[in-house]
């Protein structure tokens, strides 16, 4: 096969939802019906349970498994999928904000009982701003749950989105017949009362035959034409353009867990999916067919086993084809780098491979050059971009708590927030380190491994702040920057990679500041150019 024979067959995308509207077990059933895994339950969930704040070993475990199912691979009419997995709790909303940068596209999961939730309406919308092609599954609907019109408004208006449905349900909860499939022109029925086992599907071209009473009966029958109507009066046709182009979202319903409309989501999504996306760097617009290989840090993954101290880097390939021991320029380093075994994953293990092609993922063996966002090419000084931080919710100082292992405190924080656990930004008026999170498990996750994986120790204490914002002066030399540089000195920080931070300690006093400065941008992510 060649190589773009090889970037064609390939579909990366990733899963969100709201912590359990059904997001592992929709993931279980499309390895399922892969073929990638035998039984339901062979995938863990990664969740971290409620309640795991102070349970370490939970901590770990899930850790274990996350790096266990980062990336699934498998094959499905002849496509090869490759599915990012992306953590469902809000505390490690930033790992996942990360992974999207890796995606070429999304399945959105909504609980049809709860609708739109908090944390999906955070992760559409990033993708949302890159314009990535996204599908809604609208998930349970064995329950009872909210009116399938009334649920796509309230996606159109919470989440920005312009739906168009492509199944729809025929009853729901205790009436739950079955699915219309609009895009093939199906029906899906199911069978028996336990709602377990499917029919199989049939062609259903015309639905004003009167075949549509006898396979549902009457009520139903007419029911169903009056919504299919209605879907044709309010809802554009598909566009496969606009899809791609994250303008127009594809809907199904179903319920992942009867396995019911979860193949013919699958069957859609292999045929209308994109293929993997260029991306923009710093310099160009680099397209997946070009030859050079490409590709950047999304995520890093420590080494499970505390003798062990190597990480894995998990690179995705932009363009070109990623060879094993072919020398690579790490561009942020400009060192060249050669891997001898790099990983590629599949949906219960990972293997050593020779080449990866564009929309992969390579695990590459580190051992402490590589940061999330670092690019590798073959020579060409390119700079992917779309990985900023975002302001953390929670900040507290941290101190040494063994002044014997100062230098393994400093290693630690250094190798952890390189990993993208948690953001550190240093006090310009005195050096003082402030670890910044996005929820406060965190704060026990890297005392934790601190103490675990380098053997050192850490005290927090509180440091009120509400927002980390980075600061663009429109001038840096002009006499208005100077003065807010002498008169929030106390404030003033730097992030890891240098760029100066205002951390605003209420939200009152950063409106006054923006007030006062008006000449001076306040960003709340690190990449606003
Ligand atoms: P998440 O990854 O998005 O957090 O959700 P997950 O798949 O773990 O699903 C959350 C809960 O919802 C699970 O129940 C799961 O069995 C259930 N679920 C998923 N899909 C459906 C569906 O189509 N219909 C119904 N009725 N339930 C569904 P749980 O009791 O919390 O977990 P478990 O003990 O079953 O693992």
């Amino acid at each position: 096969m060649n190589f773009k024979q090889e970037i064609q067959k390939r579909r990366t995308f990733g899963i969100i939802s709201h912590p359990d509207a059904g997001k592992t077990t929709l993931t279980e059933k499309l390895l399922l019906f892969g073929g990638a895994i035998q039984e339901a339950g062979a995938v863990k969930s990664n969740k971290i349970k409620k309640g795991a704040t102070s349970d370490f070993m939970e901590i770990e475990r899930q850790r274990g498994i996350s790096v266990a199912t980062s990336v699934l691979a498998f094959y499905y009419k002849d496509k090869k999928i490759n599915i990012l997995d992306t953590p469902g709790h809000k505390d490690f909303a930033e790992d996942t904000f990360r992974t999207l940068t890796a995606v070429d596209s999304v399945i959105v999961v909504i609980d049809v009982a709860k609708g739109v939730e908090e944390q999906t309406e955070k992760l559409v919308e990033v993708c949302r701003m890159r314009n990535i092609p996204m599908i809604v599954f609208i998930n349970k609907l064995d329950r009872e749950g909210k009116d399938a019109f009334d649920l796509m408004d309230e996606v159109e208006q919470k989440l920005g989105l312009q739906v168009t449905p492509l199944s729809f349900p025929i009853g729901m909860g205790y009436d739950f017949k079955g699915i219309y499939n609009i895009y093939e022109k199906n029906i899906l029925l199911f069978q028996g009362e336990n709602k377990q086992q499917i029919q199989e599907s049939r062609s259903f071209e015309d639905i004003n035959s009167p075949e549509l009473e006898q396979l549902i009966g009457g009520k139903a029958a007419q029911e169903l034409r009056e919504h299919l109507e209605l879907v044709e009066g309010v809802y554009p046709p598909f566009d496969r353009a606009a899809y791609l182009a994250g303008t127009q979202q594809p809907v199904f319903f179903g319920s992942a867990l009867n396995n019911f409309g979860v193949k013919e989501l699958l069957d859609c999504f292999v045929e209308i999916a994109p293929t993997p996306r260029a991306k923009k760097s710093e310099e160009r617009l680099v397209a997946a067919e070009e030859e050079k290989m490409t590709g950047f840090v999304f995520k890093i993954h420590a080494n499970m086993d505390p003798k062990h101290r190597d990480r894995l880097a998990f690179v995705k390939i932009v363009s070109g084809t990623f060879e094993r021991n072919k020398p690579y320029l790490h561009v942020r380093l400009g060192k060249s780098l050669k891997f001898s075994s790099p990983n590629a994953f599949f949906a219960e293990k990972k293997a050593i491979i020779d080449e990866s092609f564009p929309g992969d993922i390579v695990g590459l063996h580190d051992t402490g050059n590589f940061k999330i966002g670092d690019t590798l090419t073959e020579g060409e000084e390119l700079h992917y971009k779309g990985i900023p931080s975002f302001s953390p919710e929670h900040f507290r100082y941290i101190n040494n708590a063994d002044p014997m292992k100062a230098k393994q405190l400093a290693k630690g924080i250094d190798q952890l927030m390189d990993e993208g656990v948690a953001q550190l930004f240093t006090l310009e008026l005195n050096g003082r380190k402030i670890i910044g999170t996005v929820g406060a498990l965190q704060y026990e996750v890297i005392q934790y491994r601190l103490e675990h994986e380098y053997g050192a120790k850490c005290t927090y204490e509180p440091f009120p702040v509400h927002k980390a914002c980075w600061v663009e002066p429109q001038d840096p030399s002009n006499e208005e920057y100077q003065e807010f540089l002498r008169v929030k000195q106390k404030f003033m920080a730097r992030d890891k990679r240098g760029q100066l931070v205002f951390l605003a300690d209420s939200a009152f006093s950063l409106q006054m500041t923006q007030q006062k400065y008006p000449s001076i941008r306040f960003h709340f992510t690190s990449e606003f150019n």
